[in-house]
């Protein structure tokens, strides 16, 4: 694959509930590359959870600090850096992803998806019933990470072979472009 773009970072989007985060931890730890998780980071200079931040200031507030710190966290070097699943909403987003390096998507299906993130609080668009919201929200986002360079499935490998796998994938791509 041509690419045209130094790999400054490997970001990984995809639907709530595609492992972004876990994969994300150890695939940083694999390369000894920083891992960085936008809403941890956004989360922590709110000083407020991502379900406050909603409840008080809607969800127009938190896709406005979403990209604030999109564009902050991109701006560094090796780092392997995890996206909230709404990311892709906004195109800005998606363009400047596509400059700062390579970008994957996570994947899983939908029952695999329901079973992770049944019964988590912390999700504020995933309340009420989770798996019509899941059905719902994945309709409405049909497409929208398709943008990427890589697509993985997280349901059917390990959490190794999954991180050896975008290891494999990205590996030619960081010769072709030295840091
Ligand atoms: C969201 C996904 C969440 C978080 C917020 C909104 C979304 O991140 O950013 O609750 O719109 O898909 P995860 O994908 O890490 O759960």
């Amino acid at each position: 694959m041509e690419r045209h773009v130094p790999i400054n970072n490997i970001m990984l989007i995809g639907f709530m509930g595609t492992g972004k985060s876990t994969i994300g931890n150890k695939l940083a730890e694999k390369l000894g590359w920083t891992f960085v998780d936008t809403d941890q980071k956004l989360v922590k200079q709110a000083g407020k959870s991502i379900s406050q931040i909603f409840e008080e200031s809607g969800e127009g507030y938190f896709r406005k600090l979403e990209s604030e710190v999109i564009c902050q966290v991109l701006e560094g070097k090796n780092q392997v850096v995890s996206l909230g699943g709404g990311a892709v909403l906004n195109p800005d987003n998606c363009l400047h992803m596509q400059k700062n390096g390579c970008v994957i998507t996570l994947t899983a299906p939908l029952d695999t998806i329901v079973e992770r993130v049944q019964g988590d609080s912390g999700r504020p668009l995933l309340q009420g019933d989770v798996r019509q919201r899941v059905v719902t929200m994945m309709e409405q986002r049909k497409g929208l990470y398709d943008f990427s360079d890589f697509s993985i499935d997280t349901s059917t490998s390990s959490l190794d072979e999954i991180v050896d796998l975008i290891k494999d994938m990205v590996s030619g791509l960081i010769e072709c472009n030295p840091l």
